[in-house]
């Protein structure tokens, strides 16, 4: 009998820290850096995002969304044989963040000690990160590699933003989002499409890398934002109709569209192309800014807690990022 996956639980966590538009724009002010609410609204759907405190790392939020996830799941550490982290700001050069997200699991209790020995790494496609680590999930879940994943977004954005450059420091936030995906007789995972260019490295990316015990160039993020809009809307249709058409579904069947939470504009503009109603598009990109990786599953988890998504719906997942790489996963929760 075929094997696939499926998603048991959703988990998500946000640092306390909130920044309204209003508040950041307070805070860029003392640096001589001018925006407003009305601007960042207009462009970008933006209203609020979260900071993680400075001493706290990428594993730290993901640690608190699988936990969340678990408990969805009705699953303890010691049940997972697989861990993938999507993240584009680890905690270290190496190792991953998910050997550091694995040790503080098995740190919770005595019987969490036997989630260690199982596999785990990072996969880093910035916002495409996490419906790249899905799909590799799906993928050792199928061919029996894993029974039972924990797969995690998890993104401290504000270590890398430039805050005197007012095109990129007001778009992102921090946070992380957590699914447990088991092995099921029946889907779960109906397909899933990945893709990568890397003619488009320079127009989203931080440029810098350890060299000799220094960084070599800018370890801050820099963003050719209109050249990164006309490529991800253009991309994340045909990512969501190639997923269409390997599960044979049509736009129809999507009850819920999932985009990465980037832009409301990129956003809209995808659930125009892809004739999905706006009622049917999920949005936190209003209250979380941009999270990379991790606004997928944030996303996901908000909508699954508050009673809009339910079991037994059509999700249709989508990101887009640096690289450039996109991709999309059509599931049925
Ligand atoms: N506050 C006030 N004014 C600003 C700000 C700001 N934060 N940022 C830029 N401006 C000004 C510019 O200086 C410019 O002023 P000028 O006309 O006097 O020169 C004016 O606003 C217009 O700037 P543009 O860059 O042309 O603005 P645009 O309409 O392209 O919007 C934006 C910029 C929001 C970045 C847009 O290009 C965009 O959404 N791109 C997509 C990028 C994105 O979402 N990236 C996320 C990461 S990638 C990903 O996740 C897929």
């Amino acid at each position: 009998m075929r094997r696939f996956s499926r998603i048991t639980g959703t988990g998500s966590y946000l640092p306390p820290r909130r920044l309204s538009n209003a508040d950041l724009a307070a805070e860029l002010a003392t640096k001589g850096v001018e925006t407003s609410d009305d601007w960042i609204v207009e462009r970008t759907g933006i209203r609020a995002r979260h900071f993680a405190a400075p001493d706290v790392c990428a594993s730290d939020l993901g640690f608190e969304a699988a936990k969340a996830a678990l408990q969805a799941a009705g699953r303890a550490p010691q049940d997972i044989d697989l861990i993938i982290v999507a993240t584009s700001t680890p905690d270290m050069v190496f190792p991953s963040t998910a050997c550091i997200l694995q040790h503080k699991l098995a740190q919770l209790n005595d019987a969490a000690k036997g989630i260690a020995g199982c596999p785990a790494f990072d996969v880093q496609a910035v916002c495409s990160g996490f419906v790249y680590a899905l799909t590799v999930a799906d993928a050792m879940i199928q061919t029996g590699a894993a029974n039972r994943a924990l797969v995690i977004g998890s993104e401290v954005f504000s270590r890398i933003l430039d805050f005197t450059d007012r095109t990129t420091c007001v778009l992102f936030g921090d946070g992380a989002g957590a699914v447990v995906l088991e092995a099921s007789d029946t889907p779960g995972i109906l397909a899933s499409d990945l893709h990568a260019d890397g003619k488009h490295v320079g127009i989203l990316c931080v440029p810098g890398n350890v060299s000799g015990g220094r960084v070599i160039g800018s370890p801050l993020l820099t963003m050719d934002g209109q050249a990164v809009f006309k490529l991800a809307v253009g991309v994340l249709e045909d990512a969501a109709r190639a997923t269409l058409a390997k599960a044979g579904l049509k736009d129809t069947d999507i009850d819920w569209l999932i985009p990465h939470q980037a832009n409301i504009r990129i956003m809209q503009s995808t659930a125009k192309k892809l004739k999905v109603p706006l009622e049917k598009l999920i949005v936190t990109v209003d209250q979380h800014g941009n999270t990379s990786a991790a606004s997928i599953p944030l996303a996901l988890d908000v909508s699954v807690k508050s009673g809009k998504i339910k079991p037994g719906d059509t999700l249709m997942l989508e990101g887009v990022g640096g690289g450039f790489t996109w991709g999309a996963v059509l599931l049925k929760l």
